[in-house]
């Protein structure tokens, strides 16, 4: 701190961050200094890189001392800056969401391609707006999911659903911030409950094949899906900053980790229409007890898609 203090120049700031981060063993301790140093300037990175000489006022390295602190103590880098890029958008995070991961951005392809496909064998351009298409996203969170969609599918409408409440808060600004907040509704609910008994006007309903009517259901053209997936019995194998810092209901799916899972196919298998698409990201250990569950009908034309660590993470398949 003291050279620090001698030595105030953004650079020299860095270097400081960089060491207290690394003996912290902070991950990625290199990103995240930088990450906190633009936050605490207000500044982009291409502005870093042009003024490694310019002296900080008092204010700013004292605002980046502060959040070195925080982040050597174990706060996530996104719970400090308040945001988190996905799917080249960027996104209001807060300890109420989980943490946008770069590895669901691997649902959203699956579930692009199988839209496309589907559209392909329908005789139809393999490039759709979604024009016509109802959407379901399970377990929101930061919506994530649902507005990268949004973004990718102009014409489609969504429904999102949470348990969380405080989640749906912040998933409501992201649309709004996106632009998509007309074609998203946020609901909370315990995975697909509420299609059972929510009731639409009406006036509201504009075309006849409106998912949410009373008790009407089988109506999705699609319904994704990134649960809670970690079991609680590994929670102390987690990494401090999501042990810690993240919400247990966006972590845990049970015991074992895959317990949500059979209800959730289960009622979209009651939610998606003939032809509709189902698409899950799935935990480390899912696979082999989740992959059965899609053996029986009405299901069909299941696969299974790794990630870059070569890790089966999306379980997609289509109803018949
Ligand atoms: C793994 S997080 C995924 C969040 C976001 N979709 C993403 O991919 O970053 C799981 C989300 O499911 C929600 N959730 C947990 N249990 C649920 C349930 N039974 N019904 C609906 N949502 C649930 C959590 O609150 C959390 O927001």
């Amino acid at each position: 701190m003291n050279l620090v203090s001698q030595e105030k120049s953004v650079r020299a700031l860095l270097k400081f961050g960089i060491t207290q981060l690394r003996e912290a063993r902070v991950p990625s301790f290199t990103l995240a200094a930088e990450l906190l140093l633009l936050h605490a300037f207000g500044r982009d990175r291409a502005w870093l890189y042009a003024h490694p000489e310019e002296v900080a006022s008092d204010e700013n390295a004292h605002r980046f001392f502060a959040l070195i602190a925080r982040r050597a103590a174990g706060e996530p880098t996104q719970h400090l800056t308040g945001k988190q890029e996905f799917w080249g958008l960027e996104f209001e995070v807060t300890p109420d969401v989980l943490i946008p991961r770069p590895e669901t951005e691997h649902v959203i392809e699956v579930a692009l391609d199988r839209l496309a496909a589907r559209e392909i064998r329908a005789g139809r351009r393999q490039t759709t707006t979604g024009e016509g298409f109802w959407i379901a996203d399970v377990g929101t969170g930061s919506g994530c999911i649902a507005i990268a969609l949004a973004k990718e599918l102009p014409g489609a409408k969504f429904y999102a659903t949470d348990i969380s409440s405080a989640a749906l808060v912040v998933a409501r600004r992201n649309a709004a911030r996106h632009g998509v907040m007309d074609r998203i509704d946020f609901i909370e609910s315990n995975l697909l409950d509420a299609f059972a008994t929510v009731t639409v006007p009406e006036s509201q309903i504009t075309n006849h094949e409106s998912p949410v009517t009373s008790h009407q259901s089988r109506s999705f053209d699609l319904i994704i899906s990134n649960p809670p997936y970690v079991g609680r019995r590994e929670a102390a194998t987690l990494p401090r900053e999501v042990r810690e810092h993240e919400p247990g209901v966006a972590l845990y799916g049970g015991e074992e980790g895959y317990e949500l899972y059979a209800a959730l196919i289960a009622e979209a298998s009651q939610n998606l229409k003939p032809g509709g698409i189902l698409v899950l990201e799935l935990g480390h250990n899912s696979l082999p007890v989740v992959r059965p569950l899609l053996d029986a009908a009405p299901w069909t034309n299941v696969g299974v898609t790794d990630d870059l660590a070569g890790i089966p993470r999306v379980l997609a398949a289509e109803k018949l």
